[in-house]
């Protein structure tokens, strides 16, 4: 089980400093949930180091990477220069392919630098159409309309998508459902036999909202 907390650019390097105060020394290994948290690139060195330093069960995603390998690329994070600090990468975000451009084709580029890199891509679709690039073994189903909005979609109908999507794959592949989840709603997504974790944006930013939704999770 996933519970990846996606800071989108909400975040200065200080701010996010101060959120992993609070939260990682609350932290212990015996949780049952893969805490991720997704910062902006700008953190994500400081934070990996905070994480070292206080041996906090977090696992650390960015929240986008290039499609092509490191060199003359004016303004991209190659997964060569990202590997070394993080875990996870979370591609095809709808607010990626809304206000970039960007393309199921390339998203699939992505997916696989990130592969071949030995970063775990954690692939966005909108909806069971959403094409799932190959290698992709963690998808995340966002539907639009929930995104940041406070509404989100009904468990049951996310865990039908999610079975739509595990059937649409050869092996093992698993679903986190994420848009506007926050500790009311959290033990219903996580409760449906396919899913797999949640994505969180807004409710993640608090940090007494998530140690609640980290409760919810450990005693399920
Ligand atoms: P939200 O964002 O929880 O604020 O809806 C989720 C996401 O964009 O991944």
């Amino acid at each position: 089980m996933w519970l990846i907390a996606n800071f989108k650019d909400n975040f200065s390097t200080t701010e996010v400093l101060d959120w992993l105060g609070k939260i990682g020394p609350k932290l212990s290994f015996e949780n049952k949930v893969k805490i991720v948290i997704c910062p902006d690139f700008l953190s994500i060195e400081e934070i990996k180091k905070e994480i070292m330093v206080g041996r906090y069960p977090i696992l650390i995603g960015a929240q986008d990477l290039s499609p092509f390998s490191a060199g003359s690329f004016t303004g991209e994070e190659s997964a060569e220069h990202l590997k070394q600090f993080i875990d996870l990468v979370i591609l095809g975000h709808s607010e990626r392919r809304a206000n970039f451009g960007e393309t199921d084709q390339l998203i699939r580029e992505k997916t696989k630098r990130a592969v071949d890199l030995g970063i775990t891509p954690v692939v966005c679709v909108q909806s069971n159409e959403t094409p799932i690039p190959l290698e992709c073994k963690v998808v995340a189903y966002e539907p639009i309309f929930a995104i940041g909005t406070g509404v989100a979609d009904t468990p049951q109908n996310a865990n039908e998508v999610a079975i739509s999507l595990k059937k649409q794959v050869e092996g093992v592949m698993e679903v986190l459902y994420g848009g506007s989840v926050n500790a009311e709603n959290i033990k219903a997504f996580m409760e449906q036999e396919n899913i797999d974790g949640v994505l969180v944006g807004k409710a993640a930013l608090n940090t007494e909202e998530f140690l609640k939704m980290l409760e919810v999770c450990n005693e399920l």
